[in-house]
């Protein structure tokens, strides 16, 4: 008998490749009640013609540090590796495994991996049946999906088919591939696959504020709701929590040092990491103070900067002060 799903509380952090590694999971989870925020995940691990190793997906996943679960997600279109990677991901601790069939980059598009394989709903549905089969009853094995390829028509056949296969869930990305990550993101679709199947369904799509967590679930019926872009520009969207610019500063800073202290990033690659963040979250409201131009030309500057030290020291400022009231020009 499949263990129930691990997760804490109704909202989770999407896996995003190139962000949600352990140190940038962990800032974030650290920040929500477990109540709130329920989960989170890997990002995507590519499996192609061999299994991958226990040891490099405990690393992925990075010791347990929350009550809250992470899912390794793995994405391949090979029914052997990818069924002998789930096991291996059981071995190196995974609480759940989910199964990337949204993936829209050309790369694995061309290797017909990711939201490839939704132009074959009975092969979407072979692969989660091994996956399930390899798991054993151990985990919950999950599986997420965009809306289609080209168009939508598949929606409904493509969630039975994940269902059929035995997934424990089904997270919908409410966008087709050929929509990328445009803004048009229709929830109706979401509510489609709430009807099509019995298992329970994550929803996900452009959630840009914490309100429309508990408005995708009344407005489509998923038990589950997935941030992905708007946990970047703004870490505290998962409570109703108004952070600020010395908030922000303070969770670039813990980052920083995660990265520094615990995986060992370089000062190059840690950098990199700050300013990409660096941008979101201003573009998000989160570290930009409005009306306060020459704090705006500053993080401009150190959005090119190339050392690490002075990156840091400003942020160590921007914690400490004291964070006056919005002062609009
Ligand atoms: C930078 C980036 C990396 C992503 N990497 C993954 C990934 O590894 N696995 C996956 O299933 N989805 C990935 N996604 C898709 C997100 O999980 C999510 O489905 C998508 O961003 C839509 O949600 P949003 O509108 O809340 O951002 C990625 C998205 C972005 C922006």
């Amino acid at each position: 008998m499949t263990p129930p799903l691990p997760f804490t509380g109704p909202w989770l952090l999407a896996p995003m490749e190139g962000v949600t590694e352990a140190c940038f999971r962990d800032a974030v989870l650290s920040r929500h009640a477990p109540e709130g925020l329920g989960g989170a995940f890997t990002e995507f691990v590519r499996v192609r013609e061999r299994a991958i190793p226990v040891e490099s997906l405990a690393e992925r996943l990075g010791p347990r540090r929350f009550p809250q679960p992470v899912g390794l997600q793995l994405m391949g279109s090979d029914p052997g590796p990818l069924a002998a990677s789930v096991d291996a991901a059981i071995r190196a601790g995974a609480p759940l495994v989910d199964l990337n069939f949204g993936c829209p980059s050309p790369k694995h598009f061309g290797a017909c991996a990711g939201s490839a394989l939704l132009a074959w709903p009975e092969r979407v549905e072979a692969l989660v049946r091994a996956c399930v089969t390899a798991a054993d009853g151990r985990v919950p094995v999950t599986a997420k999906i965009r809306s289609g390829v080209e168009d939508d028509r598949r929606l409904e056949e493509l969630a039975r088919a994940a269902e059929a296969g035995g997934a424990s869930m089904l997270t919908v990305h409410c966008r087709t591939r050929d929509e990328g990550y445009r803004d048009c993101a229709d929830w109706g679709r979401i509510a489609r696959a709430v009807a099509a199947v019995r298992i329970p369904v994550c929803g996900n799509g452009s959630i840009r504020r914490h309100g429309d967590l508990a408005r995708m679930r009344s407005e489509t019926g998923c038990a589950w709701a997935m941030v992905g872009r708007a946990a970047l520009s703004n870490p505290w969207i998962f409570s109703d929590v108004a952070a600020g610019p010395a908030d922000g500063a303070r969770f670039l800073l813990d980052y920083a040092a995660l990265m520094q202290e615990r995986s060992g990033f370089g000062a190059v690659r840690t950098l990199f990491r700050l300013r990409q963040l660096l941008g979101c979250m201003a573009s998000g409201g989160v570290l930009a103070r409005a009306g306060e131009p020459p704090a705006e030309a500053d993080r401009r500057r150190k959005l090119q900067a190339e050392d690490l030290a002075p990156v840091l020291a400003w942020l160590e400022e921007r914690a400490c002060a004291p964070v006056a009231a919005a002062q609009p020009v």
